[in-house]
């Protein structure tokens, strides 16, 4: 288990709140954040004393490495609150150490999970009037790190900061996604940072993505650089495929992110007897499945979109519109998740984790 209660941790409040100005049933995903924010500094080899001060803009050098390497890795997760007012946390150690891993790859320091679990514990108990109850509503949490060393040379900084912003959330995708099968461009490559939380591999997605949405698409679904003939996943989302009634999804490699919500509902499925094939999914296969009727969903699954239902794809210049599935698999993992991450179900697995207000 893990103490955090011993760290020193500067608290600088905030005078006023800017809650009242919030109308939370009218949210747009990533545009309004709490009071607070969670600020630790990487300098000389160490991390400095943390702080939680009042949510503000940041002054650095127009050198720091961050604007111009784009050395940079994130998180995403989400706080929960019961009906009797506990807030929840989902599988946040997985998180903790997640980000460690992208920071490796990106050769930034890793950040001690004492101070991660003291800072962003601190943030939730002075920010909890901002997690509202009730299914579908969340508070999503964005830790980050970032180079700041003021110097342009191309070579890892000596100085970074890690912080925590925290946003109220609903659903990040409203209705269903259709998506374009990756026939030109690619999100990721071997050996390279496609498992990371990378900011730069979210930043190389915007440009196909907006051709995408020109054409009427939300998302684009990648595929293996070399051949293009394997989906992989969605760049804001891993990917599941039910054939009949097996779930379809690619292996975690160093090309694709090892998603936490993607392994619940690989575990989920287990638990509901639901036959999982994690293998490579050639675009052949599900085109083939989609023309002889036994592609019966798409899903993808994200923190920030939980599991959101795929209408529609296209490949070569063919539409695909994926029938209503009757018995859904893609609402049955939702339901089933929001009924463990907001305390209304069991957590057999131990995935809840309690932030003491
Ligand atoms: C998340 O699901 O938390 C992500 O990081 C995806 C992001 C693009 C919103």
């Amino acid at each position: 288990m893990i103490n955090p209660l011993n760290i020193p941790l500067n608290i600088q409040k905030s005078e006023t709140s800017k809650i009242k100005n919030v109308d939370f049933e009218n949210l747009t995903f990533g545009r309004t954040f709490t009071d607070h924010m969670f600020v630790c500094d990487f300098i000389d080899g160490k991390w400095q004393q943390p702080k939680i001060m009042p949510y503000q803009a940041l002054s650095f050098e127009p050198s720091a490495r961050v604007f111009h390497y784009g050395q940079a890795v994130f998180e995403g997760m989400k706080a929960y609150k019961d009906e009797a007012g506990k807030v929840w946390l989902f599988r946040p150690e997985d998180n903790h150490s997640r980000i460690n891993k992208s920071s490796a790859r990106l050769a930034m320091p890793e950040f001690p999970k004492e101070y991660f679990f003291k800072g962003l514990e601190t943030l939730l108990q002075m920010d909890a009037d901002w997690i509202q109850p009730g299914l579908g509503n969340s508070l999503y949490i964005r830790p980050f790190v970032i180079a700041t060393e003021p110097a342009i040379s191309a070579s890892p900084a000596n100085s970074y900061r890690f912080m925590i912003i925290c946003s109220p959330a609903k659903a990040y995708y409203s209705g269903k996604v259709r998506v374009l099968f990756a026939e030109k461009y690619s999100r990721s490559a071997n050996g390279g940072v496609g498992f990371a939380k990378a900011a730069g591999n979210y930043a190389a997605q915007f440009y196909p993505t907006t051709l995408a949405q020109e054409k009427g698409y939300q998302q684009i679904i990648w595929t293996d650089a070399n051949t293009h003939e394997f989906l992989e996943e969605a760049g804001t989302m891993n990917i599941f495929f039910r054939i009949n009634d097996t779930l379809v999804t690619a292996p975690t490699s160093d090309r694709i992110l090892d998603g936490i919500t993607r392994r619940s509902i690989i575990q989920l499925a287990e638990d509901n007897g639901i036959k999982v094939d994690v293998k490579r999914v050639p675009v052949t296969e599900i085109k083939e499945a989609a023309r002889n009727g036994s592609l019966k969903e798409i899903f993808g699954a994200g923190t920030a979109a939980v599991v959101s239902p795929i209408s529609a794809f296209e490949h070569g210049n063919e539409v695909f519109e994926i029938p209503e599935s009757e018995n859904s698999f893609a609402n049955m993992f939702k339901k089933q998740l929001e009924e463990i991450q907001n305390n209304l179900a069991e957590d057999k697995h131990g995935w809840r984790h309690e932030v003491v207000l």
